[in-house]
């Protein structure tokens, strides 16, 4: 039996220096995925899996994103007031249970094993999750849920993972694995942005993760690796000779690189189109578009 996990790091420190100038005054994680929030779809997918405490790391300039999460009681008094029931459950459902948000300011920008790091005294001894909000995935069961129950066969660390363009993997911690397993494999290797010539494999790493506590201990100790900052990939390869272990979970979904304007512009088109209310008239909008970029090339 794997102990439940209920307890998740957000890292959301980040600078956002690829949206700028929007990201001047808004939080990346605050931008805008048809209606909600990029930190709405994680902590959605989150609560989905079970996490029930919800800790996010975050730095100077993000307070946008901690008001996010407080209640609104003039909104929610108007929309009462005018039987506006639909819209009062959406705002009512961005609520989160006092207590269950913590808020951990991580003070350097030292790298995603750093910002994990900052929680440690929040985790304990227990496994944790981590979700990276810039990776929004579309999947029927929502990718953490698919992966907590991968892990309560496995236990140990679990990172979600995916096949990339060979020329990509620079831009991930690239998962060295024996061939022939079946969507979660036992992984004997894992190295951070490696070159394609360097890179074991184009089995990348997405950006969800169950790890277990000793990754904290291993990343009080680990050295700064790829572009010179304390990475979290380094600080679970270090549990890969664990009695333990490390599996690689390939879920079934679409993932969306939010982190970068393609990839968030693709997640607003497949986001929207996937909406009822939204499907005919952006469906013909971007029919009509297309029909005119063809004509004139
Ligand atoms: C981080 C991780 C990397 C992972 C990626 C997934 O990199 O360090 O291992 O593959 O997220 O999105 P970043 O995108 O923060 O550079």
């Amino acid at each position: 039996m794997t102990t439940r996990v209920t307890k998740a790091v957000f890292p959301v420190a980040g600078l956002g220096t690829r949206f700028l100038p929007a990201t001047k005054s808004v939080p990346k994680e605050i931008m805008t995925l048809v209606d909600k929030p990029l930190i709405q779809y994680a902590i959605d997918e989150a609560r989905a899996a079970g996490i029930e405490e919800f800790i996010f790391v975050t730095a100077r300039g993000k307070s946008a994103l901690e008001d996010y999460f407080d209640h609104a009681p003039e909104l929610e008094t108007r929309l009462a007031e005018d039987g506006k029931d639909q819209l009062l459950d959406v705002l009512k459902s961005t609520y989160m249970p006092s207590g269950a948000i913590a808020y951990i300011r991580q003070h350097q920008a030292m790298g995603l094993g750093h910002a994990v790091w900052c929680a440690r005294n929040l985790i304990g001894d227990e496994p944790f999750a981590v979700i990276l909000p810039d990776d929004v995935i579309a999947a029927e069961k929502p990718c953490l849920q698919q992966m907590v129950e991968a892990h309560r066969e496995t236990g140990g660390c679990m990172v979600a993972a995916m096949e990339v363009p060979n020329e990509r993997t620079s831009s991930y911690g690239v998962l060295d694995v024996e061939a022939g397993q079946g969507d979660t494999m036992k992984v004997r290797g894992m190295v951070e942005k490696p070159k394609p010539a360097d890179a074991p494999s184009n089995l990348a790493v997405i950006g969800r993760y169950i790890l277990s506590p000793q990754v904290m201990q291993h990343l009080d100790s680990v050295e700064k690796g790829a572009g010179g900052e304390i990475q979290l990939t380094d600080a679970i390869a270090k549990e890969i000779d664990s009695p333990r272990g490390v599996f690689g979970h390939r879920f079934s979904g679409e993932r969306y690189d939010c982190g970068s304007k393609a990839g968030f512009l693709q997640a607003t088109v497949a986001f929207g189109l996937a909406r009822d209310e939204l499907r005919d008239e952006f469906g013909q909008y971007l029919h009509e578009m297309m029909a005119i970029r063809n004509a004139a090339q």
